[in-house]
């Protein structure tokens, strides 16, 4: 792992270079977070004038799973450190990267390869830390499929073992859903494995994500752990509608949920932000899943911390300081195309009307049903204040 002792210019010979993979709207604060520090951003995504894209010093367009045009990229651009934004990524290219032993994968090549698969993470999570988690079994066919839906029983949560946003996801309740289930799951995923996931229906009081820092100790010059205050939120069809930070927790709830964070993230190792997510029932935390980058309910933390989770991974990624201090209570919420075609933002004046409300609009080429085109942040005195600005500002907003 590369840990820089000075800092360059950009586009010079002093710089430090960062390659990022994927290019969305998380991708673009994290890029503005590296710009800050003087820091050269290529960015990378599959089409053109990505968010990222018209943030960063150098922009390109590939398919990132496609392991030779990684190669290709990485050994055109000379990054010092790769720091994927997304999962879907040849993830195998990534470990013989960092096996080159020059160039530094973020957090690890191996947190790529095992969170781009729910099998490997959840397979380390349960039985290799014996984390607490649903129960789950996987399944290949659709006779399979039916037999392990039997064994975990109803209500179970199906998923594609490679997908992410609720993408292929749903509920079974009972066995007239499980054709249909299957049907879903084999349509939804990311790459055509024909492998899902069936867990047992956690019955959680609320969900939260708890996202854990890696980086250096000033004080001990060694790798050290921080937390953010835990974020609280709400999903509608497995997708991100809603966050907000301070997450109430009791005081054994929230170091119930510190300690798993600490070792699943300490088991994937390396320096950066990780999205832990937990389902909270009492005082008793499940595992859900993991992103070993900045996390989309993180959005928030734009408005309610001193530094946001993406300056957080700026400054991990190059060893640096971690301050995850609380400035407010605050909250997001996601501002959504209606349809697809080209993009037009009315109302924003009424939502930057709100008290203590901003936005971030982010730039994308198209809009799309359903799809993620902006955010807006706010802070309060009460976390509940703040979820009230945050959605009246969102709803203030459409997309034309
Ligand atoms: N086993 C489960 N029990 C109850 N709810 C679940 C379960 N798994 C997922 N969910 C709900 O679905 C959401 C999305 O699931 P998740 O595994 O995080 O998929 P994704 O990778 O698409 O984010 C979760 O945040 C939670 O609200
Ligand atoms: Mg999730």
């Amino acid at each position: 792992m590369f840990t820089p002792t000075h800092l360059g210019t950009p586009l010079t010979d002093t710089a430090i270079r960062v390659l990022l993979l994927g290019s969305g709207e998380l991708g673009k604060e994290v890029t503005i977070g590296f710009q800050r520090l003087g820091v050269e951003v290529h960015a990378a995504d599959r089409y053109e004038n990505a968010p990222a894209h018209q943030v960063a010093h150098r922009s390109y367009v590939l398919d990132m799973t496609d392991a030779a045009a990684v190669h290709q990229l990485v050994a055109q651009v000379k990054p010092h450190f790769v720091v994927p934004e997304i999962e879907a990524l040849a993830t195998d290219a990534l470990a013989d990267i960092e096996a080159s032993g020059e160039i530094t994968v973020i957090p690890t090549a191996r947190a790529t390869q095992l969170t781009m698969n729910r099998e490997g993470i959840r397979r380390l999570a349960a039985e290799e830390l014996g984390l607490p988690a649903s129960n789950y079994e996987f399944a290949s066919t659709e006779a399979e499929f039916a037999e392990k839906v039997a064994r975990i029983g109803f209500p179970c949560v199906v998923k594609p073992v490679m997908s992410s946003s609720g993408k292929g996801q749903s509920v079974v309740r009972s066995p007239a859903d499980i054709s249909a289930a299957w049907q879903y799951a084999m349509s939804g995923g990311r790459v055509s494995s024909g492998r899902v996931i069936i867990e047992s229906f956690v019955e959680f009081d609320y969900e939260i994500t708890l996202l854990t820092v890696r980086s250096i100790d000033p004080a001990t010059g060694k790798d050290a752990t921080w937390f953010c205050e835990p974020i609280g939120h709400r999903q509608v069809d497995g997708d991100y509608v809603e966050s907000w930070q301070p997450m109430a927790m009791t005081a054994a709830a929230l170091e119930n949920a510190r300690s798993v964070a600490a070792r699943i993230t300490g088991a994937l190792g390396g320096r950066g932000v990780f999205g832990v997510e937990l389902f909270i029932a009492g005082d008793d935390v499940y595992f859900s899943e993991v992103s070993p980058r900045p996390h989309d309910t993180g959005l928030v933390t734009l408005a309610s911390q001193r530094f946001s989770e993406f300056e957080l991974h700026a400054r991990a990624v190059l060893g640096l300081p971690i301050d995850t201090t609380l400035v407010s209570p605050g909250a997001s919420a996601v501002i959504y195309g209606a349809s697809s075609g080209p993009v037009r933002y009315a109302g924003v004046s009424q939502a930057l009307a709100i008290p203590e409300a901003d936005i971030r609009l982010f730039g994308k080429p198209t809009a799309g049903a359903k799809r993620r085109m902006g955010v807006a942040v706010a802070t309060a005195e009460t976390t509940e204040e703040a979820r009230s600005r945050a959605t009246q500002a969102a709803a203030a907003i459409t997309v034309e």
